[in-house]
């Protein structure tokens, strides 16, 4: 892949204008200052899908997507960010630039792009195989028909077959020029001790595992052969274009049925997503028989929360997946599952039944993931009190990895009915659960801040994980990283929610405004920015987002603004230039047309107050949406969601104020509206502390010395709660809403 350098990834940002983006798609109406239209990701009668030309956004208030320009095609056209770029410059007919790339760089780029070129050919040289040579077409092809694919699905999946022969593919890709060395890397050929290369897959159906964007990353080639002797799949290795973790078998067909569908159908093998597409049940993957990874729910969750697990009635598999589902559930995502009847598998159902039948049948069979789980884990331990207590664990694991208290809590509920176990209890061990994973998760954090430099803000961003698909490594699923994701949500998340959202909104919004004057001990002053005086308030009072998502846009926020001092001289520069500018034009007209001194003196006093105006109007523009401008485009899909859903008001004032008077806009009043934010949320951490010790105080029981201690520090904790109030009351003159 080939980097679109810095500077045209904003010209591209720049010029494109989402009205124009989004009427390519939707048709628009002006209302006010927005424009409204037919929400298209999803069915409605009436428009509640509302562009702002100003913000640079669109979003729909009915479904919630929407973004960026860039964010609008990806979601809508399911592009790569890359490809979505590409598509707005080639819309505004901006040349791309290729940053200059340094050799070591140049040459991944050429050896990824090599090896993709290579596994096409070979791609296209299975297909080949399989549709014009007696070989392919007697033992490939029509194994194929006997399994009821019909060429339609054997096109759609770009199905092949490998020849019976040593080195067919190894001496037809040299005979057309493609390099040994990528035949080896990409693991089409191997080489042996005297450095001669042979075919990995002979004899072999072959199906390729292709990207979300198509490019064919490896294979999976099965034998036809029945003895026992040979491994019924042979699939490409890792390697640099193909990272397991990374793929899902059959995305680049389904991702459109996906998104239509909201809903992603998870099974296992290469047949039963071929079998299901072709029998109209479009939007199926697979985990091609390993189990699930983060990078592999990522890559769902781009296109839908809602994600079917179709097994077959084998037990054995059955309680072998239940781990990776738990990953799914920490991912937020709401996991349903069908069982098949007992010898089924997806394919030989989906063989034998109508489109009809099949989506009767899921709709019928979808049972909710942790009632299922529960049942199944029961059904062994009905009688054994042992097995029971470790079913009850596994199941409060499984709920604990729940982001969302509410729904957690109604687990709580029902599985304490089924599992028989009192609810309390249950809760209090979930909470254990939860509490066990902070405590992890914050030594995991004391050892990274360890060896982190303080004080730089780029590198606070390495707290957190990336959730950038394409730089970041894989992640093999294990219990260990799923606690590191989930743990910034803890359970007093949904509580803070609001508070935590407020505070971050002034961060996005206003980020790089100035708010107030800073003084130091010396008595200089300096301007301090919204995100400067956020930053500070928190630091000083070690204060934490506790909600994943919300800290990993505050870290992007100030990694945003990395390059703003060069940016903003550069936009300084740009600016004065075109003040003086204006002014050479002006003067030459005051001199044209004025009539005498008193008259250019006045009109030169005019136009420069007219000229600062524009000035420091587009300055402040600049400084206004320097954090917006980067946040909403960012490659990383959280950072993206959060910042459009901050960013985007649902009113918008009505043309009868703005007519008459000015109106006071948030902006004027940051420094009373950030500082309040902040203390509302301290007040309500320390709500939370006093509510914690109440707790404890109850459970203190006699013991006098606890009792002591604690009541102590509750009339600490009261004492600070009484300044607040002041604080915030005073403050406050109208409730804001
Ligand atoms: P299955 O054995 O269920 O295979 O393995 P299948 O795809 O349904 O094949 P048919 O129906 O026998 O033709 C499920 C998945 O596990 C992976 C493959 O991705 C397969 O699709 N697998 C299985 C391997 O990678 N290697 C193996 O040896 C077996
Ligand atoms: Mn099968």
């Amino acid at each position: 892949m080939r980097r679109i350098d810095r500077e045209t990834v904003q010209k591209i940002l720049d010029t494109a204008d989402i009205v124009d983006v989004v009427s390519d798609f939707v048709s628009l109406k002006r209302r006010g200052a927005n424009y409204i239209g037919l929400c298209p990701f999803h069915n409605e009668r009436t428009p509640s899908f509302s562009v702002s030309k100003s913000k640079g956004i669109c979003k729909c208030f009915s479904c919630g997507k929407g973004g960026s320009p860039v964010n609008f095609l990806m979601e809508l056209e399911q592009m790569s960010y890359h490809d979505a770029l590409r598509y707005l410059a080639k819309k505004y007919h901006i040349e791309i630039k290729e940053h200059e790339m340094t050799d070591a760089e140049r040459e991944a780029v050429t050896e990824r792009e090599s090896m993709l070129a290579v596994s096409e050919f070979a791609l296209q040289h299975f297909e080949h195989n399989l549709n014009n040579t007696d070989d392919g077409r007697d033992i490939g092809l029509s194994y194929f028909h006997e399994r009821g694919i019909n060429d339609a699905a054997i096109k759609k999946f770009r199905l092949g077959y490998s020849l019976e022969k040593r080195d067919d593919l190894a001496s037809t890709a040299k005979a057309k020029g493609y390099n040994e060395k990528y035949l080896v890397d990409s693991g089409l050929c191997i080489q042996n001790e005297q450095g001669k290369i042979y075919d990995r897959f002979k004899g072999r159906v072959m199906y390729p595992i292709l990207s979300v964007s198509g490019k064919v990353l490896g294979f999976g080639g099965r034998t036809l052969r029945k003895d026992k002797e040979v491994a019924k799949y042979v699939n490409s290795p890792e390697s640099v274009i193909y990272r397991k973790s990374y793929e899902l078998y059959g995305l680049y067909q389904a991702k459109q049925a996906i998104v239509k569908k909201d809903k992603c159908i998870l099974v296992e093998g290469y047949m039963d997503v071929i079998s299901m597409s072709q029998s109209g049940i479009e939007n199926v993957v697979a985990s091609s028989g390993t189990s699930l990874t983060e990078g592999q729910i990522r890559l769902i969750h781009r296109f839908t929360e809602n994600v079917t697990v179709i097994y077959d009635s084998d037990p054995a598999g059955i309680k072998a997946s239940l781990r990776g589902i738990d990953m799914l559930l920490a991912e937020g995502m709401n996991i349903k599952v069908v069982l098949l009847p007992e010898g089924d598998d997806p394919d030989s159902f989906a063989q034998n039944h109508s489109t009809s039948e099949i989506e009767d049948y899921l709709a019928a069979h979808e049972q909710d993931f942790i009632a299922f789980k529960t049942a199944i884990l029961l059904k062994d331990a009905e009688n054994d009190p042992h097995q029971r207590s470790n079913a009850i664990k596994d199941i409060v694991r499984s709920i604990s990895v729940i982001p969302d208290e509410i729904v957690r809590s109604e687990y709580i509920k029902e599985c304490s009915r089924r599992l028989r176990a009192d609810e309390q209890m249950l809760t209090r061990s979930v909470a254990q659960k939860i509490a066990e994973r902070i405590e992890k998760e914050a030594q995991q954090r004391q050892r990274q801040v360890a060896v982190q430099s303080l004080g730089d803000l780029g590198q606070t961003t390495t707290d957190f994980q990336s959730t950038q698909q394409e730089e970041s490594e894989p992640i093999v699923v294990e219990q260990q990283s799923s606690a590191i994701e989930d743990s910034y949500d803890n359970r007093y998340s949904a509580f803070f929610k609001p508070f935590e959202r407020e505070v971050l909104r002034y961060v996005l919004k206003y980020g790089m405004v100035e708010m107030c004057e800073s003084c130091d001990e010396s008595g200089n002053t300096a301007p301090l920015t919204v995100m400067d005086y956020v930053w500070s308030e928190l630091n000083e009072d070690d204060i934490h987002f506790t909600n994943r998502n919300y800290s990993i846009a505050y870290n992007a926020a100030f990694e945003a603004i990395s390059s703003y001092k060069d940016d903003l001289q550069r936009e300084i520069a740009k600016l004065t230039e075109k003040r003086s500018q204006l002014m050479t034009n002006g003067i030459a007209e005051i001199q044209r047309t004025a009539t005498n001194l008193t008259d250019i003196n006045a009109k030169e006093q005019a136009l420069t107050q007219q000229c600062d105006e524009a000035y420091f109007k587009d300055l402040n523009h600049f400084k206004t949406m320097y954090v917006v401008r980067e946040l909403i485009s960012s490659p990383d899909d959280v950072v993206r969601r959060v910042t459009t859903e901050l960013i985007s008001e649902k009113y918008v004032l009505s043309k009868v104020h703005t007519k008459y008077a000015k109106i006071e806009t948030e902006q004027d009043k940051l420094n009373e509206l950030v500082p309040r934010a902040i203390y509302e949320w301290k007040d309500a951490i320390l709500e939370n502390q006093m509510r914690d010790i109440r707790q404890k105080i109850k459970e203190a029981g006699n013991n006098a010395e606890e009792l002591t201690a604690l009541m102590s520090r509750q009339m600490e904790l009261k004492q600070l709660k009484s300044e607040f109030a002041k604080f915030l009351g005073e403050r406050i003159v109208a409730p804001r809403k």
